[in-house]
């Protein structure tokens, strides 16, 4: 791999603790690192570079998913660190990273290729892509990349306005938008699972597909994210990310011979066949509710508006539930329901196609207990495929009992999502990363929600912590003859 500086903006945050430092060194005990790699990381608080290099250690012991090896590995790890003082606002600061930058660089002989990791609040965004520009630090001879993490904006217009901001600074290829669910492992395997299986293949459409069900249920409630998650709510902190992007996922019909433009125009062919809602039928399609007080895993938990820092009259959204459909050749007919909320009865990110039931179709007799064929996809936290089918009760002839073909990947040697995405940046594979056409495309679709939730044309409706959220979001598929799988 080329040699590459990694300039980190944040380089004391959360995240940058938790995900960062730990993906970048299962990286390069995987040997996935450029020999010649180097990292800059940047904070405002003052910090020696060895100071620096403890605290990147301490983090890769505490949240490394393997263990951290031996003294000499790590110690040639943390040598590729440096620290330098950066207030975003001042000029200078830059100029003296670039000088730290270069020199760097020239002591390695390695080409000035630079990745800047905006692990930041979005409203630094802008003002730190125009003075990675002016400073001369991204106009160097070999390649720069920007990574950024959501929230690309706040709705379409502001993200539309950053999207402009940013590129003046960067063209669309060198910025890498971090969406962590392109990066869990069964989210990549969906388009393998698709592309490389025959049998899925032919059953990959509307005539075989009654629906497919996208759910992500957390059992956290806001934690200490208050002032953030206020003002965003399910909607803009998974729905328009996430959710829509697992939708494309799954929902995009790959060649065999598929490349990271075909996996990107089709997945932008999804969202433009995905059917506008109207305003004066929105609440038929979309649920909002907000957690009351309840029990969670045995303990009792307050409701959103008691939570620290919220105020008791908020009306932010913490659980939405939503029926899309697709209108192209493959999938005109096939509800998608997609919901997601905060203190839901457990964690689990999950996908399941439920297929048609021919038995019903051809007028023969339905045996009361047949389940329909399923094909469940366990994104998180277990990963794993089922295969629902039907078979013979042995102990009593004529009845069915359903049966599972079933695989689940041992979770521990696995690359977590930031490894994942943090490694294909460093390739320049951008095929995990969501495109600014799909960002656009999804705050577009997006938006009558945002009105209608703002002029209150969707009831907010409470549900009890540890439940399945508010009883709306079980008719919206009931209507259809449907039913969400497995909430028990
Ligand atoms: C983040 C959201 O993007 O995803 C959080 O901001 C949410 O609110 C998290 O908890 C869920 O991610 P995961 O990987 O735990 O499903």
């Amino acid at each position: 791999m080329e040699a590459m500086t990694l300039v980190l903006f944040g380089a004391t945050g959360d995240l940058a603790k938790r995900k960062i430092y730990p993906a970048l060194y299962n990286l390069y005990i995987d040997g996935k690192l450029p020999s010649s790699f180097s990292v800059f990381g940047l904070g405002r608080r003052e910090l020696t570079d060895e100071s620096f290099q403890a605290n990147v250690e301490k983090s890769l012991r505490n949240f490394s998913r393997r263990a951290p090896g031996d003294e000499t590995a790590i110690r040639n790890f943390l040598n590729a660190f440096r620290y330098s003082v950066l207030n975003i606002d001042h000029e200078e600061d830059y100029a003296k990273l670039l000088r730290l930058v270069e020199e760097r660089e020239a002591a390695l002989g390695a080409a000035p290729n630079r990745m800047f990791y905006l692990s930041v609040g979005p409203e630094f965004f802008e003002t730190i892509a125009a003075r990675i520009q002016s400073s001369g630090l991204g106009g160097a001879d070999g390649w720069k990349r920007l990574i950024i993490e959501k929230p690309f904006g706040h709705d379409l217009q502001s993200a539309r306005e950053l999207n402009e901001k940013l590129s003046g600074a960067f063209a669309e290829q060198e910025i890498f938008r971090i969406d962590h669910y392109l990066g869990k492992p069964m989210v990549q395997k969906l388009e393998y699972l698709q592309r490389s299986n025959p049998v899925i293949q032919a059953l990959w459409t509307n005539r075989h597909i009654a629906n497919v069900q996208i759910t992500a249920n957390e059992t956290v409630g806001v934690e200490e994210r208050a002032g953030y998650y206020d003002h965003s709510g399910a909607v803009r902190d998974m729905f328009q990310n996430h959710m829509l992007q697992l939708l494309m996922m799954l929902a995009i019909q790959l060649p065999n011979n598929s490349t990271s433009e075909i996996v990107r125009l089709r997945k932008k062919q999804v969202m433009e066949a995905l059917v506008p809602l109207q305003s004066d039928n929105i609440s038929s399609q979309i649920v909002r509710g907000q957690y009351a007080a309840g029990t969670i895993q045995g303990k009792p938990v307050n409701g959103y508006t008691s939570e620290q820092g919220i105020p008791a009259t908020s009306m932010n959204d913490t659980f939405i539930a939503a029926k899309l459909e697709i209108d192209d050749y493959f999938w005109r007919g096939v509800p998608f329901y997609i919901r997601t909320g905060k203190r839901m009865r457990e964690k689990s990110t999950r996908i399941v196609v439920e297929f048609k039931e021919p038995l019903k179709q051809q007028g023969a007799q339905q045996p009361e207990q047949l389940d329909p064929n399923l094909l469940v996809i366990d994104i998180g936290p277990k990963e794993g495929i089922t295969l629902q089918l039907n078979m013979m009760d042995s102990r009593e002839k004529g009845a069915f009992e359903p049966m599972n073909i079933e695989f689940h990947t041992s979770s521990d040697d696995v690359p977590e999502a930031y490894e994942n995405l943090i490694h294909d940046a460093m390739l320049g594979d951008p095929t995990f990363f969501a495109h600014w056409d799909e960002v656009e495309l999804s705050w577009k679709w997006v938006q009558p929600i945002l009105d209608a939730y703002a002029a209150n044309h969707i009831p907010l409706l409470p549900y009890p912590s540890g439940s399945y959220g508010p009883a709306a979001s079980d008719e919206l598929l009931a209507k259809h003859g449907h039913r969400w799988w497995f909430d028990t």
